[in-house]
């Protein structure tokens, strides 16, 4: 454990560029290894979470090499459905979508697969992927309640379905459409609520069929089985889950200015950029034309502080800025106004249990929040509150980042009592953020 401080320590400047997209570096690997020949991929996210899923298709048989700091990893894969029975239980550590993705990916192969994790992870809900993967033909051995350590028991015979999965979630929906790759015939989920399309968008870059269309029920996503896939090269761009937590700093830092180049804002992702547009935030985008590679937009994205206000964040919004919620938290926590999260039952099984930590954290930092089962209203005083609290951070690294962009706000400092699982997602993050001039102390290595 290692705790960390935020203090104060005036405007925030600079331009930076965050870590690669952790959804679509774990997609990547994911993908290229089930390919037949040699995929590069520049800008993948070095994070714990991603170098899990990396060990995890080694194990699976794909060679994976990585040329030197910095360099493009190369990723030779064994086709799909080709991958082969690994020597031990695969640890995945923090990650939550490594689990359930590989969860759909390792059903259609032929052998037997032990998936484990930390703290965290085992004890987050796997039921929402093995029931429409046993509707296809997988069988899944779990711990009670359907959780970790869980054996997949993979089989070349799955069948192809159609699902409407019951909670808005794209590895919910990745994990049937990779699970499709190896069925014969068309696989489809169908969503009320688009979540994140990265797996679908990949899937055609790598030359699956993947049909998107309107209908009734939702948005249907539909995988035709048993596809060639080929190598292919991609371009990770910045995780717009990270430049969160800059942007949003110099949002409620007053002087501010600061700049994240190249960010990913696919629209399906892009929710917390609406919600500080509606706050008063004085937010910039400048799409970038050349966009990326797998089809996902970037912009060059900067904010400079401003005056924020409450608002009402709409149920519908959630998919698109499900790991959002922490950190506009704090901005609310800043604003002139109450702010109600409405639908986020969800936040409930992420890393940690987000709907309370944020609601007890910010109680602590002197804020008046409520919490219900599935909302939270935040009642913001038009300046930052007093800080000056030590927030259990739970294995939770977006909690842990979350309350440390609000230290730098508050008269006093915030401390977070264990940093070490930032870099799941954000390795670099203290670095980083003391470049635009944040003030953050550890009392052990660095987050
Ligand atoms: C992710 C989807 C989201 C998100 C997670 C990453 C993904 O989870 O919270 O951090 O890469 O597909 P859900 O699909 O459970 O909402």
């Amino acid at each position: 454990m290692t705790a960390v401080t935020s203090g104060a320590a005036g405007a925030l400047r600079g331009t930076l560029r965050v870590p690669g997209d952790k959804s679509i570096s774990h997609r990547a690997l994911m993908l290229a290894a089930s390919t037949a020949g040699e995929t590069v991929v520049h800008g993948l996210l070095e994070g714990d979470d991603v170098l899990a899923t990396a060990a995890a298709m080694e194990a699976l048989g794909a060679a994976i090499d990585r040329s030197g700091d910095g360099g493009p990893w190369r990723i030779h894969g064994r086709g799909v459905g080709g991958l082969a029975e690994p020597g031990n239980v695969l640890d995945l550590g923090n990650a939550g979508t490594a689990a359930r993705l590989l969860a759909g990916l390792l059903a259609g192969q032929p052998f037997n697969s032990t998936l484990t994790g930390d703290a965290s992870l085992v004890n987050r809900p796997m039921a929402r992927v093995t029931g429409p993967l046993e509707r296809m033909g997988a069988r899944f051995t779990c711990r009670s309640g359907g959780r970790l350590p869980m054996t997949v028991h993979g089989t070349d015979q799955l069948r192809p379905i159609v699902e409407t999965p019951e909670v808005a979630s794209a590895q919910v929906k990745s994990a049937i459409l990779l699970a499709g790759l190896t069925a014969p015939g068309r696989t489809t989920v169908i969503e009320p609520r688009r979540s994140r399309d990265h797996t679908e968008r990949m899937l055609r870059s790598f030359g699956a069929e993947v049909a998107i269309e309107e209908t009734a029920d939702g948005t249907a996503a539909t995988i035709t089985g048993q596809p060639e896939l080929a190598p292919a090269e991609i371009r990770v761009p910045g995780d717009i889950s990270s430049a969160a937590f800059p942007l949003a700093a110099a949002g409620i830092v007053e002087g501010s200015d600061v700049s994240v180049s190249a960010v990913g804002t696919n629209p399906l992702r892009a929710g917390l950029l609406t919600c500080l547009e509606e706050m008063g935030a004085k937010l910039t985008r400048r799409p970038l034309d050349d966009g990326v590679e797998g089809g996902e937009p970037i912009a060059d994205l900067r904010m400079e502080s401003a005056p924020l206000s409450g608002i009402d964040v709409p149920p519908e919004r959630a998919p698109s800025m499900i790991d959002e919620y922490p950190v506009l938290a704090m901005a609310a926590a800043c604003a002139a106004g109450s702010t109600t999260f409405h639908g986020i039952g969800e936040l409930r099984v992420k890393e940690s249990d987000r709907l309370s930590a944020l609601a007890q954290g910010l109680a602590a930092c002197g804020v008046e929040v409520e919490e219900t089962e599935n909302s939270l209203t935040i009642h913001g005083r038009g300046e930052p509150p007093a800080g000056g609290a030590v927030i259990a951070a739970d294995l939770d690294h977006r909690i842990a980042m979350a309350f440390l962009v609000l230290g730098q706000a508050t008269r006093e400092p915030v401390t977070i009592d264990d940093g070490s699982t930032i870099a799941t997602s954000f390795p670099g993050f203290a670095r980083l953020m003391g470049d635009l001039g944040a003030v953050l102390s550890a009392d052990g290595p660095g987050p």
